[in-house]
């Protein structure tokens, strides 16, 4: 469905607010409290345990990550099969990361870059600390990545989308480039699926990332997803060999020999109430064209650019013009950003801070439209204007910002 006035109304947003935060956290779609309802009620309340086979509507609570991932899958161009949920983001970025090394046995450099989401960083000084031999993590510029891809580079892992500035890295240049020095490329596409066309077998990724919980509204702590390319779903090796990613987890062998395909990066218990949730946010990605998202994401994005631009000369636009360099997110760097933010959500307009200085707003067609978008340039001119960041109330930082 692109017809974006019908998916507005699915989804239960409270009446007058302006929710631009949906790069964080999605909103709540109607469907999912009755869909959540239903499985703690009818399959968890009365199913019990025969739920892992015929819970989820019928097909079992069991099948759900792998039902659910090729539906993922399809919103970031994976053939069926090689898309699976579970877990979080960071955990799947260490797998990705670990059975990309392991394909590249002779080198021992992950390439990054300083606008990668800390956690990512983490996740590989983490890995390269516990193989030892060697392996070390290298971060530089964004800007300066495609140079930096030399003959001793392992892994290009990066995050196609910049959590903070909306800055857009191009995803199958980059891979191409890696694999003509004989490195992989791993993507985390958090802010890219259901932001924007992505193609992960166009462009060729060895393996892709990501989280549910941002724009593809699945709620908070739903699981994140996994996509090894076809020609390593076979090969790639799982460093964390949960049983369900095992050939035949209810064999309950003593030795772990990996499941075909993208069932072995299965860890363990699937989230089944989350994954409930997700499936309802799931019903509406079904009909999304993206294209159609993604042209009306670029116009509510530029409608909005132009409005703050024109009211509040002291922000600075962070997020780079051109369509192609850049997701569904704008951002504005202000010195006084956490205190702006706070009056403004106050005031009903939802977005985020990232430090040191980003004031940060995402945009999601499917319940965003040109109207929200006026009223959030209004209220953010009158924010800007009075200067009410000032108001000490607004500047204690909460554990979240
Ligand atoms: C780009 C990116 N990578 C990784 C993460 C970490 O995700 P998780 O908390 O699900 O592990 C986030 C979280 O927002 C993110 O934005």
């Amino acid at each position: 469905m692109s017809d974006f006035a019908a998916t507005k109304a699915l989804f239960d947003l409270p009446p007058g607010l302006i929710y631009l935060d949906g790069n964080s956290l999605g909103p709540l779609p109607r469907a999912a409290a009755a869909r959540v309802a239903q499985a703690v009620t009818a399959e968890w309340g009365q199913m019990l345990i025969t739920g892992w086979n015929r819970g989820a509507g019928g097909p079992g609570w069991m099948a759900q990550p792998s039902l659910l991932g090729d539906r993922v899958g399809r919103l970031i161009g994976a053939a069926p099969g090689f898309t699976v949920l579970g877990d979080t983001l960071s955990i799947k970025v260490f797998q990705a990361l670990a059975a990309a090394l392991a394909l590249c046995p002779d080198r021992r450099v992950i390439l990054s870059d300083d606008g990668n989401f800390p956690s990512d960083l983490y996740m590989a000084q983490g890995l390269t600390a516990l193989l030892g031999q060697g392996y070390a993590l290298r971060v530089v510029a964004p800007g300066d990545v495609a140079d930096a891809i030399g003959p001793d580079v392992a892994v290009l892992m990066l995050t196609e989308v910049d959590y903070r500035t909306g800055r857009r890295h191009d995803l199958p240049a980059l891979t191409a480039r890696a694999h003509a020095a004989g490195a992989l490329a791993v993507w985390d596409l958090a802010h890219s699926a259901g932001a924007l066309p992505v193609d992960v077998a166009g462009g060729l990724a060895d393996f892709a990332v990501g989280c549910t919980y941002k724009y593809l509204n699945g709620g908070p702590g739903a699981p994140a997803f996994i996509y090894v390319a076809p020609r390593h779903a076979d090969v790639a090796q799982p460093a964390l060999s949960g049983w369900l990613g095992h050939e035949s987890p209810f064999a309950f062998d003593l030795t772990y020999a990996p499941g075909p395909r993208i069932e072995r990066m299965r860890v363990g218990t699937p989230p089944v109430l989350q994954m409930a949730a997700l499936e309802a946010a799931l019903d509406i990605w079904d009909g999304v064209d993206m294209a159609a998202l993604r042209a009306a994401s670029l116009a509510l994005t530029d409608r909005f650019i132009a409005g703050v631009e024109a009211a509040c000369p002291m922000l600075t636009l962070a997020t780079p013009r051109a369509h192609d360099q850049r997701g569904s997110q704008v951002s504005f760097r202000f010195a006084h950003g956490y205190g702006a933010m706070q009056a403004l959500i106050a005031r009903g307009v939802i977005g985020d801070f990232r430090s040191p200085d980003i004031m940060r707003f995402g945009f999601t067609p499917l319940f965003i439209d040109a109207g929200d978008v006026d009223r959030a340039v209004a209220v953010i001119a009158d924010v800007m204007g009075q200067r009410l960041w000032d108001n000490p109330a607004y500047q204690t930082r909460a554990a979240v910002t």
